[in-house]
């Protein structure tokens, strides 16, 4: 971009990215939360069924979150001197998650829980980061905007793909 940006555009863009961020955040600690209990009351059938809800959400919301984000929100940064080191470490943290969710996925009980807890305390500190440190430097950067950068992507915002359908980001309704 080469004119003056649209800092109105870019601070609603970081606000529905954080927001989107905080939503996942507080549905995943409720998942692990659920799992915990599950565990420490030596309940299998409980346990067994918030795992598969937790996969299922890692699968359908929290994958495809990171994934959607590494072209679009990660490639400018990364091509750039100050930006490429940051990304290079939160790509290497997304891999980290995905191979947390496979261990989620061929363990249980107490080793779930653990999985589980692991990937709650990684994506709080890895959208900890994307909130106060790589979207900023997007915004402050002349040549990047984070409005384009996250445009039409409702894994990142939460919205409905352009109105003609979506999810919302608790996973439980389809309009
Ligand atoms: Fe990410
Ligand atoms: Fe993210």
């Amino acid at each position: 971009m080469n004119q003056a940006k649209d800092a109105a555009a870019e601070a609603e863009a970081l606000q529905s990215v954080e927001r989107h961020h905080a939503h996942m955040l507080k549905h995943l600690n409720g998942l692990v939360a659920l799992l915990m209990e599950a565990v420490e009351a030596r309940d299998a059938a409980a346990e067994e069924t918030v795992q598969a809800s937790l996969l299922d959400w890692c699968d359908t919301r929290l994958i495809p979150h990171a994934l959607a984000e590494e072209g679009p929100l990660y490639g400018g940064p990364h091509a750039t001197p100050e930006g490429r080191l940051l990304v290079e470490g939160m790509l290497a943290e997304h891999r980290v998650i995905v191979d947390l969710v496979e261990e989620l996925r061929t363990s249980s009980g107490l080793a779930a829980a653990v999985a589980g807890s692991a990937i709650q305390r990684l994506f709080a500190l890895h959208l900890d980061k994307e909130n106060r440190l790589l979207m900023p430097f997007i915004v402050q950067s002349p040549d990047m905007s984070l409005a384009e950068s996250v445009q039409g992507l409702h894994e990142l915002t939460g919205e409905g793909a352009d109105h003609h359908g979506g999810t919302h980001d608790d996973g439980t309704h389809h309009h």
